[in-house]
Formats: structure tokens, sequence, C-alpha cells
């Protein structure tokens, strides 16, 4: 039974909308923004480099068959990214992980969801982070209430894209994969969920070029002001 429907206006509902955590609710770049006064012009290359070595190492991780946790792989990844820029400082970098539980959200992103919550639909996060990382930043961002469900790759231990990641969302919420709406702002995830059979929708905020991938995103938006 399919749950998508067409409304009166032409918009399609989807019995859930699934989104992305890190990127696409919250700014991982808002841990590195709090210590500019103090790391100065190389805060945006240590901000770009940790997340591009987190996201490697997550790929690196589910292709060599091993697994080692997000918390752990956001650790080693802002040690090369802090190596890196030269900077060696160990309580900067307890301090930086401990931003990263109290990333800011994006600015659209409460009013966002509060008009998804709205509608007849269930709202989801489907990320890489441990529970408790998630729990954490959701916590802390008061988006708990607008949340149903937090489903994350710690309980089968690889990481996005795997198909099996995609799968975890049609196991939890017992749907339909055309029921889902899946919405992230990395383009690479949104060809994860396409390749699974996800409607997909990439949250293009940077007005980014697309990746040459099989896998497009059904539908682009600028923010997610868009989707609702
Ligand atoms: C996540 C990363 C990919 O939240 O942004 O899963």
């Amino acid at each position: 039974m399919s749950y998508s429907h067409e409304n009166s206006d032409n918009t399609i509902s989807y019995q859930a909308y699934v989104f992305d955590a890190y990127g696409t609710l919250f700014d991982f770049h808002s841990a590195v923004r709090e210590y500019n006064h103090i790391i100065g012009d190389r805060s945006e290359e240590l901000s770009k480099i940790w997340r591009e070595k987190q996201i490697q190492y997550t790929w690196l991780h589910s292709m060599m068959g091993s697994y080692s946790d997000f918390w752990i792989i956001t650790k080693e990844a802002l040690n090369y990214a802090m190596e890196s820029v030269g900077i060696n400082n160990s309580k900067m970098h307890s301090q930086l992980m401990n931003l990263y539980l109290k990333l800011k959200t994006f600015h659209e992103v409460n009013h966002s969801l509060n008009s998804l919550r709205r509608k007849d639909c269930k709202i989801a996060i489907l990320s890489n982070g441990t529970h408790q990382m998630l729990n954490e930043v959701i916590k802390n961002s008061g988006l708990d209430s607008l949340i149903d469900l937090t489903i994350s790759i710690d309980d089968i231990e690889i990481y996005k894209p795997s198909p099996l990641v995609y799968q975890l969302v049609i196991d939890k919420l017992k749907i339909n994969k055309s029921d889902v709406c899946f919405v992230s702002a990395n383009n690479w995830d949104v060809a994860g969920a396409k390749s699974f059979g996800f409607y997909s929708v990439w949250v293009n905020r940077n007005r980014l070029i697309s990746e040459k991938l099989p896998y497009q995103p059904d539908l682009i938006i600028n923010s997610l002001d868009d989707l609702t």
C-alpha cells in the first residue's frame, strides 16, 4: 500500500520525510566558526579538511569492511585537519569535538520542520552519527519535539551510501520506498538514496555544481523552505 499522494495544488506529500543530519540540518562549520578569532585565516581550511577527511574515512572503512564509530572518525579527521594546517593544541581539539555536539542549525531548519509538522507525515533523521552524538545535537538545538525518529548507521556498522543504510529507513518506519522523501545537502548522499529508490531532494545551499553520477536528484532546492 502506498501512502504518498498528490495534493490539489499538484504538490506531492510523502508519508515520511527523512533528513540527513550534518550539513543538512546542522551546520558543521559552526564549530570552527566559534574559534575564528583564535585560528584566524586558517579557520575555513581547517573546517573544510575536517569534513572532507571525516567523510573519506567513512567511505574507506566501509570499503575495507572495518568499522570505527562516527565519533572516533570525527576525532581522527580533526587530528588530521589540525596537523595539516599546523595547529597542535589538544585543548582546542577537545573543545571543537564538544562543539560538534552543539552545532548550530541552518537558519530555516526550525521553521521548515514546523511547517512539515503540520502535515500528516513522519519526520526522521538518517545519519552516520552515533545515537549519542545525534541525541545530544538534537537536544542542544531544540529540535527534539520536531523529530519523530532518529536512525543511526551505528546499528549496522556500515556507512552511507551503502544501500543497507537506506534500507534502515524501511525497516524502522515500516513503509515502502515510494513513500519516502529523502533530503540531504550532500549530493553524494542524495545519489545513494536515489540509487536505493527514494524520491531524493538535494538542498544545494551553496549553488554547487552537480556530481557526475548516474543517480541525479529528483528535486534540487536552495533552502529547506522550498520543501514545504
Ligand atoms: C550524515 C552525514 C553524511 O549526517 O552528513 O550522515
